[in-house]
C-alpha cells in the first residue's frame, strides 16, 4: 500500500507540490490524501485542490488549546484515511508547534523541513538568521517531530555554501531547491520501512537501489551540494 500522508501546511506548498510530483513521477510510493492549512489563504491548499487533493482550512485562532487543535487535526486525517501505523504526517511550511495529541497518534512518522542545518538557526527565519551569523555553510534538515520546536532526530540533511554579504533572500532558494529533494527522499524512505530511530539517532538501511546520489535536471549544476545519506535514484 502507499504511504497514506497527511500534509500540513502554512504558505506556499512548494515542498507539497515536490512530494505531489515525486508521487506522481513514481518515484515516491505515497498518497497524499489530506492536506490541513491552519491559514485561509496558504497558497498550498490552492496546489491541493488543483491536484484533486482533500484540503482542510483549520484556524487555529478558532481553538481554545494547542491540543483541542491538533485533536481536529487527528479527527480529520482519521477521516480520510491517515491512521497509524501505516499512515504518516509530513509538516511542510507548518508554522505551528504540535502537541502529543498529535505526536502520540503517529509515533516516530510526524516529519518536519526546516530550512537551516540544525540544531544550528531553528525557529521561522533560518536561512536568514543564518546569513545573518555569517555562516559559510547551511542548508536543511528533516527530522522527526517532538513536542519541542526544530527539534528530534535528524533523518537527512543537506549542506549548501554560503557567500558573503548573503542574506535570507538570496540564500533561501538555493536551500529550498535542496529541500525538494530530500523531504520526498526521506519519505520514501519512510514508505519502504527503512527507518529505525534509536533515541536522537535514525539509521536508515541500505536500501535495494544502489546508494548513488543522480543530479536532476533542476537542480543547480554549479553547486555541489553535500547530502546525507545519499539522495537515491530519483531525489
Ligand atoms: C520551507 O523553507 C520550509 O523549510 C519551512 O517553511 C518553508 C515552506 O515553504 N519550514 P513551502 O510552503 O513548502 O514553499
Amino acid at each position: 500500500m502507499a504511504l497514506p500522508l497527511a500534509v500540513l501546511v502554512s504558505g506556499g506548498g512548494s515542498n507539497l507540490q515536490s512530494i505531489i510530483d515525486r508521487i506522481e513521477e513514481g518515484s515516491l510510493d505515497a498518497e497524499v490524501r489530506l492536506v490541513i492549512s491552519n491559514k485561509a489563504g496558504a497558497y498550498g491548499i490552492t496546489r491541493a485542490r488543483n491536484n484533486g487533493i482533500p484540503t482542510k482550512v483549520m484556524s487555529h485562532k478558532d481553538y481554545a488549546s494547542r491540543e483541542a487543535f491538533d485533536r481536529d487535526m487527528v479527527a480529520a486525517m482519521r477521516e480520510h484515511g491517515v491512521i497509524a501505523p501505516e499512515g504518516a504526517v509530513v509538516m511542510a511550511g507548518f508554522m505551528r508547534i504540535v502537541t502529543p495529541e498529535l505526536l502520540d497518534a503517529f509515533p516516530n512518522r510526524v516529519m518536519n523541513i526546516h530550512p537551516a542545518l540544525l540544531p544550528s538557526f531553528p525557529g521561522i527565519h533560518g536561512q536568514g538568521d543564518a546569513a545573518e551569523y555569517g555562516v559559510r555553510i547551511s542548508g536543511c534538515t528533516v527530522h522527526f517531530v517532538d513536542e519541542k520546536m526544530d527539534n528530534g532526530p535528524i533523518i537527512i540533511q543537506a549542506a549548501v555554501p554560503v557567500q558573503a554579504g548573503e542574506d535570507g533572500d538570496s540564500l533561501g532558494p538555493r536551500i529550498l531547491k535542496l529541500e525538494h529533494r530530500i523531504l520526498p527522499q526521506a519519505l520514501q524512505w519512510l514508505a519502504e520501512e527503512r527507518l529505525t530511530v534509536d533515541g536522537r539517532h535514525v539509521h536508515v538501511k541500505v536500501g535495494p537501489k544502489p546508494l548513488a546520489a543522480q543530479p536532476r535536471a533542476d537542480s543547480e549544476p554549479s553547486a555541489p551540494a553535500l547530502v546525507w545519506p545519499p539522495l537515491e535514484e530519483g531525489f
